[in-house]
């Protein structure tokens, strides 16, 4: 029996890519970058977006320089937040959704009560008939928790088509490396060029994900929505809009806007929401 090959040959993405793979030709998308939940896809796509607005390698550094993002008012409490995480300034806007929404203006849409195949390319309203996506480049964020339709236990994916994203998006999902490249690797041979996050899929998630996927229907209904509380009467998301941060006029910094019932002195210094 020969000795186990060192670990880099034992590369334990590939599984991962297998299963990037087999959701590509699912979905109909040509590329596919699995995270570990469909908040940190969203976070990744709006990430991508807001990548060149800020200073400093990728920071926005001041509340006022932040793109309003809008969503409905009434979905899952981690939208907003990744938006804020990647940049953002989310906004709300009233719209009875059914499957899937648009993070507007950005071509991002969040898809995590819905998959199904050829989702890539467009989708059945409640009429039967078929809607085809036109805008390119575009991202669909899913979620792979167990209450969804793959049922995972935890897992997302982005789902789109652009070569550039791809590489900046995989890059992100594992800390700036490159895959298969140790971190002392990745600092001597390239460098850290991109401001990472620690969300990259489990190997054994993506196992997973490939026998449940192989065994899925071809075509699932949304799922129907959860009870999701109005977001837009929340007084943490209140403090994160355009007039609560100010505009470039009223320049801002980057402590967390400050709380209305909290004192002005104190406000000044946090740098985390107060509970
Ligand atoms: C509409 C919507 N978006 C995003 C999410 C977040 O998904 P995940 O749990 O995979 O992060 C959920 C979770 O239920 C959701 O309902």
């Amino acid at each position: 029996m020969t000795a186990l090959s060192p670990a880099r040959e034992i590369d334990a993405f590939n599984v991962v890519h297998d299963f990037e793979a087999a959701l590509c030709e699912y979905a109909g998308a040509p590329y596919a970058v699995t995270t570990t939940s469909c908040t940190m896809a969203l976070l990744l796509a709006v990430a991508w977006h807001t990548r060149n607005l800020g200073h400093e390698g990728g920071m926005i550094s001041s509340w006022f320089e932040r793109p309003e993002i809008e969503i409905p008012k009434r979905t899952y409490v981690s939208v907003p937040m990744s938006i804020i995480h990647a940049g953002g300034l989310p906004t709300f806007r009233d719209e009875d959704w059914r499957g899937l929404y648009k993070l507007e203006p950005l071509p991002v849409w969040d898809c995590a009560r819905w998959f199904t195949s050829r989702m890539f390319e467009g989708y059945a309203p409640n009429d039967g008939s078929w809607v085809s996506f036109t805008q390119s480049p575009r991202m669909q964020c899913l979620s792979f928790h167990w209450s969804k339709t793959l049922g995972l236990g935890q897992g997302g994916a982005i789902l789109h088509d652009n070569e550039e994203a791809d590489r900046w998006l995989r890059q992100a999902r594992f800390d700036g490396r490159l895959e298969a490249v140790s971190p002392a690797e990745q600092q001597e041979l390239y460098g850290f060029n991109v401001l990472g996050f620690h969300c990259y899929m489990s190997p054994e998630t993506a196992a997973q994900g490939l026998l449940r996927l192989g065994n899925l229907p071809r075509h699932n209904e949304p799922l129907p929505n959860d009870p999701y509380p109005d977001l837009s009467s929340m007084e943490l998301f209140k403090r994160t809009t355009r007039s609560a941060v100010g505009s470039r006029a009223n320049r801002g910094d980057m402590a967390w806007p400050s709380n209305s019932n909290q004192s002005s002195s104190r406000s000044a210094t946090v740098t985390t929401p107060p509970t």
